[in-house]
């Protein structure tokens, strides 16, 4: 188990959900949260969750079903489990972000859970993480690790503020580009070729080129740009283009000031 991208299960996508309960504006809002936070890759499209491991013999581990698992929450937990990614009862939560989410403001935060307890339960309730001696080995190595192990390292190294500030571009790229680039934007060292980079590499597309690579998937001139083309036409296809330009206004300055 690692932070690998590509060990991500395949996911389902964009199941329209009942809705009701909440102001609907709130509601849209937290969907479209569910979608580019990541959760419905990684839960399933309908977030009653899936397999995520790929090797029984090492570990078995599910993202829980969602729709089963909020009515034991209450707004106080959730919090608590999202964005420190430890449980009520002190178990912690394996592969599944925490610094991300740690970084969301109370505003998104309470539209992604207005948005979950919209949810109907289904589906059957997944299965607790197994592990075996091979992955406990793994983990006294201190190459597998839950999130919440560098949870305080993450939240004390952001990415810098940029002047002049943009702050709305700083914080979707925390909550959106940092759990695959690093909490830093700097890619996760040791990385090899189809590992998510340095976000520098941004200084690089001119606006046009990259609302085309978010709500496209595609690189300058067509280019292929990997796993990032699934990442992007999975999770940032909806978002809204403000949203869009204010994350290559910052990224774009972020790296200019960077100068390395
Ligand atoms: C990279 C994959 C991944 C992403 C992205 C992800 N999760 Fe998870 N999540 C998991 C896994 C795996 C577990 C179960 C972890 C375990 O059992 O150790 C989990 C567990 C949870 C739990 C605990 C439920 C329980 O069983 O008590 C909650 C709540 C949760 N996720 C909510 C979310 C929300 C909301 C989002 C989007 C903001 C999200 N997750 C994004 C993989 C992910
Ligand atoms: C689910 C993981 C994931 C998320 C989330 C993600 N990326 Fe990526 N990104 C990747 C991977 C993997 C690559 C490298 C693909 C390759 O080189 O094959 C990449 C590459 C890139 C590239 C370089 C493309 C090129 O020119 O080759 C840019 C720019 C980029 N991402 C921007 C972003 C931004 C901005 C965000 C947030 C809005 C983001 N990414 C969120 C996984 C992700």
């Amino acid at each position: 188990m690692g932070r690998s991208f590509r060990q991500m299960a395949a996911a389902v996508l964009g199941i329209a959900l009942g809705l009701s309960g909440c102001a609907p504006e709130q509601s849209a809002r937290g969907a479209l949260l569910a979608e580019a936070l990541g959760c419905r890759d990684c839960h399933g499209g309908d977030l009653t969750g899936q397999k995520v491991s790929h090797d029984d013999s090492v570990v078995v581990l599910y993202a829980s079903n969602l729709t089963r698992a909020l009515p034991h929450y209450s707004d106080a937990a959730f919090k608590t489990v999202l964005t420190t990614g430890v449980r009520p009862d002190g178990s912690r939560l394996w592969y599944m972000d925490a610094a991300p989410y740690a970084a969301l403001s109370d505003s998104d935060l309470g539209d992604l859970l207005a948005y979950l307890r919209t949810l109907n339960p289904t589906g059957e309730p997944h299965p607790r993480i197994r592990t075996t001696p091979r992955f406990d080995d793994l983990v006294r190595k201190g190459v597998a690790k839950p999130e919440s192990a560098t949870l305080a390292y993450d939240l004390a190294n952001p990415p810098a503020a940029t002047a002049p500030v943009d702050e709305r571009g700083r914080y979707l790229a925390r909550i959106y580009c940092a759990g695959c680039h690093a909490p830093s934007l700097r890619g996760f060292t040791p990385s090899q070729a189809g590992d998510p980079p340095d976000l520098a590499i941004t200084a690089g597309y001119s606006r046009a080129d990259f609302r085309t690579l978010l709500s496209k998937g595609e690189g300058p001139r067509g280019r292929s740009v990997g796993e990032m083309g699934e990442a992007a036409r999975k999770r940032f296809a909806r978002l809204p283009m403000a949203d869009v330009d204010a994350l290559h206004a910052y990224l774009t300055a972020w790296a200019k000031a960077r100068g390395d």
